[in-house]
């Protein structure tokens, strides 16, 4: 008999050599993760009971995934491993903007809307005035950008978790920027809410002591022709949670004051009621670059 039995001490190289024949980088990924897994399961003592609650546990996460809720990647996001895969796959390399999680709530198509418009049908909460500008990593405007951009209301929510409440498409929008990169939209200051925690990921941080809440966030997705898309946050100042988010999103370089702004003439040409909030955003994007000359991946598609 050619092939090695299992033994406790040889279980990693045994499972990890029953993938010799596999295409070479599914080998490599399942190798390593053999080898992490037994590890582990060695490291912890796993008792007969914790497989079964573990096996349990999965179970209940898939079974709560349908067309709008995934709960895996919710279990990713609440154990680092979105913001791992992010980080790794879009390092902010040559002043580009950092990214962050894009998060379950992307679910729709924002609406498309113009220059200065208002994405908030509801004004209750803080106005507030978002000005921007695209730029790649020289500083040369990025003309006809596109800026996607999503949030929670003042109250935390999004509009697909209030159907009937908030109308579809409310805060998001879809802009492109002028020809000098420049955006700018009103919008109301977003509020602190909890992730989705009524399925087996909440339940799971409850049992560990840990709560539920991302600090006050907007969603941007920044796109143009020839550079990579950035998708990030811009996080509120001051925010509850800004120190411990359940899906660890936030880096320091995208947290800003959304300043009160007395400014009564530009709040008139905006239609707003004078003092303000007013927040500034500089996006700054790097080239897309095929994977064999960065080493880096093409962006695209969801982490989390
Ligand atoms: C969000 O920011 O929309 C989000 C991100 C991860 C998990 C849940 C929500
Ligand atoms: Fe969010």
């Amino acid at each position: 008999m050619s092939t090695e039995l299992f033994t406790e001490e040889g279980s990693a190289q045994v499972v990890a050599a029953s993938f010799a024949a596999a295409p070479p980088r599914l080998r490599e990924v399942m190798t390593s993760l053999v080898g992490h897994l037994h590890a582990f399961v060695k490291d912890v003592g796993l008792t007969s009971a914790e497989w079964e609650a573990a096996i349990a546990f999965l179970t209940a996460t898939g079974q709560r995934c349908d067309d709008v809720r995934q709960e895996f990647i919710l279990l990713s996001d609440v154990l680092g491993v979105s913001m791992l895969v992010e980080t790794i796959n879009h390092p902010a390399v040559g002043g580009a903007t950092e990214s962050t999680v894009t998060g379950p709530f992307h679910v729709v198509t924002s609406p498309p809307r113009g220059l200065g418009d208002t994405i908030a049908a509801d004004v209750r909460g803080e106005p507030c005035l978002v000005t921007g500008r695209v730029t790649g990593a020289g500083g040369e405007p990025v003309p006809g950008a596109g800026i996607d951009v999503w949030q929670a209301s003042p109250d935390g929510f999004y509009d697909v978790q209030q159907p009937g409440i908030q109308p579809e498409g409310n805060l998001r929008g879809l802009f492109t920027a002028d020809a000098s990169g420049r955006f700018h939209f009103i919008t109301v200051v977003p509020g602190y809410y909890p992730i989705p925690d009524d399925g087996p990921v909440g339940e799971l941080l409850r049992t560990s002591g840990r709560h539920p809440y991302r600090p006050a966030h907007v969603h941007l997705e920044v796109s143009a022709a020839g550079y990579r898309t950035v998708t990030t946050h811009v996080f509120v100042a001051g925010s509850p949670y800004l120190d411990s988010d359940a899906v660890f999103g936030v880096k320091e370089s995208l947290v800003r004051d959304f300043a009160v702004t007395d400014d009564p003439a530009l709040a008139a040409r905006c239609g707003l009621a004078n003092p303000f909030r007013r927040v500034e955003v500089e996006i700054v994007l790097v080239p897309e670059r095929p994977a064999s000359a960065t080493g880096i991946p093409p962006s695209g598609g969801r982490t989390g």
